[in-house]
Protein backbone atom coordinates (compact mmCIF):
# COMPACT_ATOMS: atom_id res chain seq x y z
CA UNK A 1 0.00 0.00 0.00
CA UNK A 2 1.39 3.20 -0.82
CA UNK A 3 1.46 6.50 1.16
CA UNK A 4 0.65 9.59 0.26
CA UNK A 5 -0.22 13.99 1.09
CA UNK A 6 -0.88 14.96 -2.37
CA UNK A 7 -3.52 17.50 -1.18
CA UNK A 8 -0.81 19.12 0.83
CA UNK A 9 1.80 21.42 -0.39
CA UNK A 10 4.52 19.44 0.64
CA UNK A 11 3.39 16.12 -1.80
CA UNK A 12 4.89 12.87 -0.90
CA UNK A 13 4.63 9.22 -1.29
CA UNK A 14 6.06 6.31 -0.13
CA UNK A 15 6.04 3.50 -2.83
CA UNK A 16 7.29 0.11 -3.40
CA UNK A 17 10.21 0.21 -5.63
CA UNK A 18 9.55 0.53 -9.25
CA UNK A 19 10.20 -1.35 -12.40
CA UNK A 20 11.00 0.26 -15.52
CA UNK A 21 9.31 -2.29 -18.54
CA UNK A 22 11.03 -0.25 -21.46
CA UNK A 23 14.65 0.71 -21.83
CA UNK A 24 17.75 1.38 -23.32
CA UNK A 25 21.23 0.45 -22.12
CA UNK A 26 23.01 0.43 -24.60
CA UNK A 27 26.40 -1.25 -24.76
CA UNK A 28 30.10 -0.24 -23.97
CA UNK A 29 30.99 2.57 -22.49
CA UNK A 30 27.50 4.81 -23.21
CA UNK A 31 26.18 1.53 -21.27
CA UNK A 32 28.53 2.16 -18.04
CA UNK A 33 27.53 6.06 -18.53
CA UNK A 34 23.45 5.42 -18.23
CA UNK A 35 23.36 2.09 -16.21
CA UNK A 36 23.71 3.92 -12.93
CA UNK A 37 20.89 6.10 -13.67
CA UNK A 38 18.45 3.48 -14.44
CA UNK A 39 19.71 1.01 -11.27
CA UNK A 40 19.16 3.95 -9.08
CA UNK A 41 15.61 3.79 -9.61
CA UNK A 42 14.50 0.64 -10.66
CA UNK A 43 14.21 -2.65 -9.05
CA UNK A 44 14.15 -4.33 -12.78
CA UNK A 45 13.67 -3.29 -16.25
CA UNK A 46 13.20 -5.02 -19.87
CA UNK A 47 16.09 -4.03 -21.81
CA UNK A 48 15.73 -3.06 -25.13
CA UNK A 49 17.37 -5.20 -27.74
CA UNK A 50 18.24 -3.14 -30.65
CA UNK A 51 22.15 -2.82 -30.36
CA UNK A 52 24.21 -2.82 -33.16
CA UNK A 53 24.17 -5.51 -33.90
CA UNK A 54 20.78 -6.97 -32.37
CA UNK A 55 20.20 -9.52 -30.19
CA UNK A 56 18.65 -12.00 -31.58
CA UNK A 57 19.72 -14.96 -29.93
CA UNK A 58 19.80 -16.69 -26.75
CA UNK A 59 23.67 -16.41 -26.66
CA UNK A 60 23.70 -12.56 -27.88
CA UNK A 61 21.57 -12.44 -24.90
CA UNK A 62 23.46 -14.47 -22.52
CA UNK A 63 26.42 -12.09 -23.45
CA UNK A 64 24.72 -8.78 -23.27
CA UNK A 65 23.02 -9.82 -19.53
CA UNK A 66 26.58 -10.84 -18.49
CA UNK A 67 27.42 -7.17 -19.86
CA UNK A 68 24.99 -5.40 -17.84
CA UNK A 69 25.84 -7.18 -14.95
CA UNK A 70 29.58 -6.37 -14.80
CA UNK A 71 28.90 -2.72 -15.67
CA UNK A 72 26.62 -2.20 -12.17
CA UNK A 73 28.18 -0.76 -9.42
CA UNK A 74 29.28 -3.35 -6.47
CA UNK A 75 26.53 -4.31 -4.35
CA UNK A 76 23.53 -3.04 -6.74
CA UNK A 77 20.24 -5.67 -6.77
CA UNK A 78 19.32 -4.22 -10.14
CA UNK A 79 17.99 -7.04 -12.12
CA UNK A 80 17.91 -6.77 -16.43
CA UNK A 81 15.06 -8.59 -17.85
CA UNK A 82 16.33 -9.62 -21.18
CA UNK A 83 14.42 -9.62 -24.82
CA UNK A 84 14.78 -11.30 -28.57
CA UNK A 85 14.65 -8.69 -31.16
CA UNK A 86 12.83 -10.42 -33.97
CA UNK A 87 13.99 -11.00 -37.69
CA UNK A 88 12.32 -12.47 -40.65
CA UNK A 89 14.62 -15.02 -39.96
CA UNK A 90 14.00 -15.80 -36.14
CA UNK A 91 14.55 -19.76 -34.98
CA UNK A 92 11.01 -20.72 -33.08
CA UNK A 93 13.22 -23.17 -31.06
CA UNK A 94 15.63 -20.19 -29.87
CA UNK A 95 13.33 -18.36 -28.48
CA UNK A 96 11.48 -20.83 -26.84
CA UNK A 97 14.76 -22.18 -25.46
CA UNK A 98 15.79 -18.68 -24.07
CA UNK A 99 12.45 -18.67 -22.66
CA UNK A 100 12.48 -21.95 -20.67
CA UNK A 101 16.19 -21.74 -19.81
CA UNK A 102 15.26 -17.59 -18.40
CA UNK A 103 17.35 -16.01 -20.37
CA UNK A 104 14.86 -13.49 -22.09
CA UNK A 105 11.59 -12.94 -20.92
CA UNK A 106 9.58 -11.05 -24.02
CA UNK A 107 10.30 -11.09 -27.60
CA UNK A 108 10.81 -7.38 -29.53
CA UNK A 109 8.48 -6.55 -32.77
CA UNK A 110 10.45 -4.07 -34.62
CA UNK A 111 8.95 -3.38 -37.98
CA UNK A 112 11.78 -2.51 -40.03
CA UNK A 113 12.65 0.46 -40.89
CA UNK A 114 10.19 1.95 -37.68
CA UNK A 115 12.73 3.58 -35.55
CA UNK A 116 16.52 3.02 -34.24
CA UNK A 117 18.42 0.26 -35.44
CA UNK A 118 14.84 -1.46 -36.39
CA UNK A 119 16.50 -2.28 -40.38
CA UNK A 120 16.49 -6.23 -38.76
CA UNK A 121 13.26 -6.19 -37.80
CA UNK A 122 10.17 -7.57 -39.03
CA UNK A 123 9.45 -7.02 -42.48
CA UNK A 124 5.69 -8.66 -42.68
CA UNK A 125 3.97 -10.13 -39.44
CA UNK A 126 3.29 -13.50 -41.92
CA UNK A 127 6.90 -14.26 -41.49
CA UNK A 128 7.41 -15.02 -38.47
CA UNK A 129 3.65 -16.56 -37.72
CA UNK A 130 5.51 -19.94 -36.59
CA UNK A 131 7.40 -17.79 -33.80
CA UNK A 132 4.18 -16.20 -32.65
CA UNK A 133 2.67 -19.30 -32.55
CA UNK A 134 5.50 -20.98 -30.39
CA UNK A 135 5.26 -17.63 -27.90
CA UNK A 136 1.55 -17.92 -27.22
CA UNK A 137 2.09 -21.67 -26.74
CA UNK A 138 4.96 -21.06 -23.67
CA UNK A 139 3.28 -18.40 -22.81
CA UNK A 140 6.09 -15.55 -23.69
CA UNK A 141 4.81 -11.90 -23.97
CA UNK A 142 5.52 -9.93 -27.29
CA UNK A 143 6.34 -6.41 -26.99
CA UNK A 144 5.23 -4.04 -30.01
CA UNK A 145 6.84 -1.43 -31.30
CA UNK A 146 3.38 0.09 -32.92
CA UNK A 147 3.95 1.88 -35.72
CA UNK A 148 3.17 1.10 -39.37
CA UNK A 149 6.71 1.56 -41.40
CA UNK A 150 4.61 3.02 -45.06
CA UNK A 151 5.79 6.32 -45.46
CA UNK A 152 2.57 7.51 -47.27
CA UNK A 153 1.12 7.31 -43.64
CA UNK A 154 1.58 10.92 -41.80
CA UNK A 155 3.91 10.18 -39.04
CA UNK A 156 1.74 11.72 -36.33
CA UNK A 157 -0.83 8.72 -37.68
CA UNK A 158 1.42 6.01 -38.11
CA UNK A 159 0.15 4.38 -34.09
CA UNK A 160 -3.09 4.75 -34.48
CA UNK A 161 -2.76 2.65 -38.59
CA UNK A 162 -0.86 -0.01 -36.78
CA UNK A 163 -3.69 -0.89 -34.62
CA UNK A 164 -6.10 -0.66 -37.73
CA UNK A 165 -4.16 -2.71 -39.98
CA UNK A 166 -1.87 -5.03 -37.61
CA UNK A 167 -2.87 -5.35 -34.28
CA UNK A 168 -6.61 -6.24 -34.60
CA UNK A 169 -5.49 -8.92 -36.81
CA UNK A 170 -2.34 -10.11 -34.58
CA UNK A 171 -5.10 -10.25 -31.40
CA UNK A 172 -7.02 -12.37 -33.30
CA UNK A 173 -5.08 -14.64 -34.97
CA UNK A 174 -2.72 -15.34 -31.62
CA UNK A 175 -5.85 -15.16 -29.04
CA UNK A 176 -3.56 -16.80 -26.12
CA UNK A 177 -0.56 -14.24 -26.92
CA UNK A 178 0.24 -11.64 -24.13
CA UNK A 179 1.04 -8.16 -26.07
CA UNK A 180 2.31 -5.24 -24.77
CA UNK A 181 2.44 -2.22 -27.08
CA UNK A 182 4.98 -0.04 -26.09
CA UNK A 183 5.19 3.90 -25.33
CA UNK A 184 1.93 4.33 -26.44
CA UNK A 185 0.72 8.29 -27.64
CA UNK A 186 -2.67 8.14 -28.66
CA UNK A 187 -5.71 8.24 -27.00
CA UNK A 188 -6.91 5.74 -29.70
CA UNK A 189 -4.32 3.34 -28.34
CA UNK A 190 -5.29 4.01 -24.35
CA UNK A 191 -8.84 2.74 -25.71
CA UNK A 192 -7.50 -0.36 -27.71
CA UNK A 193 -5.46 -1.24 -24.96
CA UNK A 194 -8.52 -1.06 -22.48
CA UNK A 195 -11.15 -2.66 -25.02
CA UNK A 196 -8.47 -5.38 -25.16
CA UNK A 197 -7.12 -5.60 -21.27
CA UNK A 198 -7.35 -9.34 -20.76
CA UNK A 199 -4.94 -9.63 -23.69
CA UNK A 200 -2.55 -6.51 -23.59
CA UNK A 201 -0.91 -4.31 -21.68
CA UNK A 202 0.45 -0.94 -22.43
CA UNK A 203 3.66 1.60 -21.34
CA UNK A 204 3.41 4.87 -20.89
CA UNK A 205 6.93 7.27 -20.71
CA UNK A 206 7.08 10.36 -18.86
CA UNK A 207 8.09 12.32 -21.59
CA UNK A 208 4.90 11.32 -23.54
CA UNK A 209 2.86 12.60 -20.54
CA UNK A 210 4.68 15.93 -20.31
CA UNK A 211 5.26 16.79 -24.09
CA UNK A 212 2.65 17.34 -26.73
CA UNK A 213 3.84 17.65 -30.28
CA UNK A 214 3.52 21.99 -30.22
CA UNK A 215 6.65 21.29 -27.86
CA UNK A 216 9.05 20.17 -30.29
CA UNK A 217 8.76 23.41 -31.74
CA UNK A 218 8.66 25.59 -29.11
CA UNK A 219 10.46 28.83 -30.39
CA UNK A 220 12.31 26.70 -32.78
CA UNK A 221 12.63 23.19 -33.51
CA UNK A 222 13.81 20.94 -30.20
CA UNK A 223 15.76 18.02 -30.90
CA UNK A 224 15.71 16.51 -27.70
CA UNK A 225 12.33 16.32 -27.70
CA UNK A 226 12.12 14.11 -30.53
CA UNK A 227 10.89 10.51 -30.35
CA UNK A 228 9.62 7.83 -31.82
CA UNK A 229 6.26 7.38 -32.13
CA UNK A 230 6.23 11.29 -31.81
CA UNK A 231 4.29 13.04 -29.47
CA UNK A 232 0.89 13.85 -30.27
CA UNK A 233 -1.44 16.89 -29.97
CA UNK A 234 -2.56 17.94 -26.73
CA UNK A 235 -5.91 15.94 -26.36
CA UNK A 236 -3.54 12.93 -26.87
CA UNK A 237 -1.21 13.85 -23.98
CA UNK A 238 -4.32 13.98 -21.31
CA UNK A 239 -5.49 10.97 -22.55
CA UNK A 240 -2.33 9.14 -21.77
CA UNK A 241 -2.51 11.39 -18.34
CA UNK A 242 -5.96 9.57 -17.54
CA UNK A 243 -4.80 6.18 -18.59
CA UNK A 244 -1.67 6.05 -16.09
CA UNK A 245 -3.24 8.06 -13.47
CA UNK A 246 -6.25 6.08 -13.85
CA UNK A 247 -5.67 2.39 -11.68
CA UNK A 248 -6.25 0.16 -14.42
CA UNK A 249 -4.28 -2.91 -14.58
CA UNK A 250 -3.05 -2.66 -18.28
CA UNK A 251 -0.93 0.78 -18.24
CA UNK A 252 2.39 0.54 -16.40
CA UNK A 253 5.58 2.36 -16.75
CA UNK A 254 8.40 1.92 -19.35
CA UNK A 255 10.25 4.77 -19.34
CA UNK A 256 11.59 4.41 -23.17
CA UNK A 257 14.58 6.02 -22.02
CA UNK A 258 16.96 6.47 -25.25
CA UNK A 259 20.38 7.99 -25.03
CA UNK A 260 21.88 9.95 -28.05
CA UNK A 261 25.19 11.63 -28.29
CA UNK A 262 24.16 15.59 -28.07
CA UNK A 263 25.75 16.21 -31.54
CA UNK A 264 23.80 13.19 -33.17
CA UNK A 265 20.57 15.02 -32.46
CA UNK A 266 21.68 18.39 -32.96
CA UNK A 267 22.34 17.27 -36.59
CA UNK A 268 20.91 18.06 -39.95
CA UNK A 269 19.01 14.21 -39.43
CA UNK A 270 18.73 13.74 -35.49
CA UNK A 271 17.90 10.77 -34.04
CA UNK A 272 15.27 9.87 -32.55
CA UNK A 273 15.14 9.17 -28.79
CA UNK A 274 14.71 11.04 -25.40
CA UNK A 275 16.62 10.43 -22.43
CA UNK A 276 15.24 10.18 -19.03
CA UNK A 277 16.65 7.79 -17.03
CA UNK A 278 17.95 10.55 -13.93
CA UNK A 279 14.73 12.24 -13.89
CA UNK A 280 12.03 9.43 -15.04
CA UNK A 281 10.38 8.89 -11.10
CA UNK A 282 10.46 12.58 -10.77
CA UNK A 283 8.54 13.49 -13.88
CA UNK A 284 6.15 10.81 -13.13
CA UNK A 285 5.70 12.35 -9.49
CA UNK A 286 5.38 15.13 -10.72
CA UNK A 287 2.72 14.19 -13.16
CA UNK A 288 0.86 12.10 -10.42
CA UNK A 289 0.96 15.15 -8.56
CA UNK A 290 -0.53 17.19 -11.15
CA UNK A 291 -3.29 14.84 -11.84
CA UNK A 292 -3.76 14.91 -7.91
CA UNK A 293 -3.04 10.95 -8.15
CA UNK A 294 0.14 10.44 -6.14
CA UNK A 295 -2.15 8.11 -4.35
CA UNK A 296 -2.15 5.76 -7.70
CA UNK A 297 1.47 5.89 -8.71
CA UNK A 298 2.43 2.91 -6.56
CA UNK A 299 0.01 1.07 -8.81
CA UNK A 300 1.40 2.59 -11.85
CA UNK A 301 5.26 2.21 -11.07
CA UNK A 302 5.07 -0.88 -9.00
CA UNK A 303 2.26 -3.06 -9.31
CA UNK A 304 0.76 -3.68 -12.97
CA UNK A 305 3.92 -4.30 -14.32
CA UNK A 306 4.90 -7.31 -11.98
CA UNK A 307 1.16 -7.97 -12.25
CA UNK A 308 1.32 -8.31 -16.21
CA UNK A 309 4.50 -10.00 -16.23
CA UNK A 310 3.81 -13.11 -13.28
CA UNK A 311 6.48 -11.40 -11.22
CA UNK A 312 6.43 -10.20 -7.84
CA UNK A 313 6.08 -6.66 -6.69
CA UNK A 314 9.34 -5.06 -4.87
CA UNK A 315 9.57 -5.38 -1.16
CA UNK A 316 12.12 -2.45 -1.23
CA UNK A 317 10.29 1.01 -0.70
CA UNK A 318 11.43 4.69 -2.14
CA UNK A 319 10.27 7.83 -1.14
CA UNK A 320 9.52 11.06 -3.54
CA UNK A 321 8.61 14.20 -1.73
CA UNK A 322 8.40 17.08 -3.32
CA UNK A 323 12.08 18.31 -2.18
CA UNK A 324 14.46 20.26 -4.48
CA UNK A 325 17.24 17.95 -5.73
CA UNK A 326 19.96 18.21 -7.38
CA UNK A 327 19.82 16.29 -10.95
CA UNK A 328 22.49 16.30 -13.69
CA UNK A 329 22.08 18.13 -16.81
CA UNK A 330 23.74 15.83 -18.78
CA UNK A 331 25.90 12.71 -18.29
CA UNK A 332 29.32 12.65 -20.07
CA UNK A 333 30.80 9.82 -22.15
CA UNK A 334 34.70 10.57 -22.60
CA UNK A 335 34.03 13.91 -24.70
CA UNK A 336 30.36 13.21 -25.63
CA UNK A 337 27.32 13.83 -23.69
CA UNK A 338 24.34 12.89 -23.55
CA UNK A 339 21.26 15.63 -22.72
CA UNK A 340 18.85 14.69 -19.45
CA UNK A 341 14.94 15.30 -19.86
CA UNK A 342 12.95 17.80 -17.65
CA UNK A 343 15.93 18.58 -15.26
CA UNK A 344 13.46 21.33 -14.50
CA UNK A 345 10.53 19.88 -13.63
CA UNK A 346 12.41 17.21 -12.34
CA UNK A 347 14.26 18.89 -9.72
CA UNK A 348 11.60 19.92 -7.69
CA UNK A 349 11.82 16.25 -6.54
CA UNK A 350 13.61 14.49 -4.53
CA UNK A 351 14.28 10.20 -5.07
CA UNK A 352 15.12 8.47 -1.56
CA UNK A 353 15.38 4.87 -0.54
CA UNK A 354 13.19 3.83 2.73
CA UNK A 355 15.62 2.45 5.36
CA UNK A 356 13.77 0.23 7.06
CA UNK A 357 13.70 1.14 10.73
O1 LIG B 1 12.74 7.35 -29.91
C1 LIG B 1 13.09 6.18 -29.93
N1 LIG B 1 14.35 5.82 -29.67
N2 LIG B 1 12.18 5.24 -30.23
C2 LIG B 1 12.53 3.96 -30.42
O2 LIG B 1 11.67 3.17 -30.72
C3 LIG B 1 13.94 3.53 -30.32
C4 LIG B 1 14.70 4.45 -29.48
C5 LIG B 1 16.20 4.26 -29.58
O3 LIG B 1 16.66 3.12 -29.54
O4 LIG B 1 16.91 5.27 -29.66
ZN1 LIG C 1 12.22 1.99 -26.97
Amino acid sequence: MSSSDSTTKSAAVVIRQPDDWHVHLRDGEVMAAVLPHTAAQFARAIVMPNLKPPVTTTALAEAYRRRILAALQPGSRFQPLMTAYLTDNTDPADIADGFKRGVWVAAKLYPAGATTNSQAGVTDIARIHSVLAMMEKIGMPILLHGEVTDHSVDIFDRETVFLERILGKLLKDFPGLKVVLEHITTAEAADFVRAHAAQMGATITPHHLMINRSSIFEGGVRPHLYCLPIAKREHHRLALRKAATSGEACFFLGTDTAPHFVHLKEAACGCAGIFNAPTAMQCYAQVFAEENALDRLETFASLNGPRFYGMPANTAQIRLERKAAAVPETVAVGNDSILVFATEAAGQWSVAEVVPA
